[in-house]
């Protein structure tokens, strides 16, 4: 059996879903490049694609995401007839949390969707949707895990700030054991986003690195503001309250700021 067959069995022995399709080369430029591709041409929802390894991984905010052997590239095309669509990134980082938990891995997640492990990057999410007329068409999630790359393989600039399930002491696992506890705990909080989206949230919450009431710095492509981090609220946006007003943030990244910046 090849590995994509293996994946689609392993998740049919958890009782999850059948994936319609499963490509896994050795090699990509990025898997969510693929997958959109096929998403344009009509491929059906859960379509997944797999890479050992990736020449151009992308991240958010249009950085690169290092993709040496020993990771877990993995993106999958849904088609949402929901409401919350906008909730799927931090649900699929609910998703990678608890993939991870079962690892005996304990993570915190940042927002949007960065999955912290001793506080340091273990996973990132990259959501990229399509709109047609009747709304939003389909999405591709992208999921990046580091599970037991060399830290050597990683750039220097996110080598520092980057960990991995085998350095934080997670059970040793094959990547394709850690792709179907993702795809299977994803289909999980899928399901939730249709039928109680609260419930995702409270998840999501109950996970997050507990910043609330500190300063913190958020960038977005507007630029840079800085306040008192209030919440996350059900629509899955980060509340800010920046000079006595509360600013409501759809996408940014945010850094905690030390009490010495955060008075100045
Ligand atoms: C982030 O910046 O935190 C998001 C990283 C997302 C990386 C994954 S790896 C699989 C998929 N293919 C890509 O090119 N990116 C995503």
């Amino acid at each position: 059996m090849d590995r994509a067959a293996a994946l689609a069995s392993a998740l049919d022995a958890r009782g999850g879903r059948r994936l319609p399709a499963v490509e896994w080369p050795e090699e990509l430029a990025s898997t969510s490049d693929r997958l959109k591709a096929l998403a344009r041409a009509g491929a059906p929802e859960w379509t997944t694609v797999l890479a050992d390894r990736q020449t151009g991984g992308r991240g958010r905010e249009g950085r690169a995401w290092a993709s040496p052997p020993g990771g877990l590239y993995l993106s999958v095309l849904l088609r949402p007839r929901f409401e919350k669509v906008g909730l799927l990134p931090l649900a699929a980082g609910v998703a990678v949390a608890e993939a991870a938990g079962e690892l005996g891995v304990r993570v915190e997640l940042k927002w949007p969707n960065d999955v912290l492990a001793s506080g340091r990057k273990l996973a990132g999410i990259l959501s990229e949707a399509a709109s047609g007329p009747g709304g939003v068409e389909w999405v591709v999630l992208g999921v990046g895990v580091n599970v037991a790359i060399d830290p050597a393989a990683l750039p220097p600039e996110v080598a520092g700030s980057a960990t991995s399930l085998r350095a934080v002491g997670g059970a040793d696992v094959p990547v394709a054991a850690v792709a179907a506890a993702v795809l299977h705990r994803l289909g999980l909080c899928y399901d939730g986003l249709a039928s109680r989206p609260g419930g995702v949230m409270t998840a999501w919450r109950s996970r997050a690195a507990p910043w609330w009431g500190e300063q913190v710095e958020v960038r977005t492509g507007e630029g840079e503001l800085r306040g008192r981090l209030l919440e996350v609220d059900d629509d899955g946006a980060l509340v800010v309250l920046v000079e006595g007003r509360r600013r409501r943030l759809l996408s940014g990244e945010v850094t905690r700021l030390r009490p010495a910046a955060a008075a100045g």
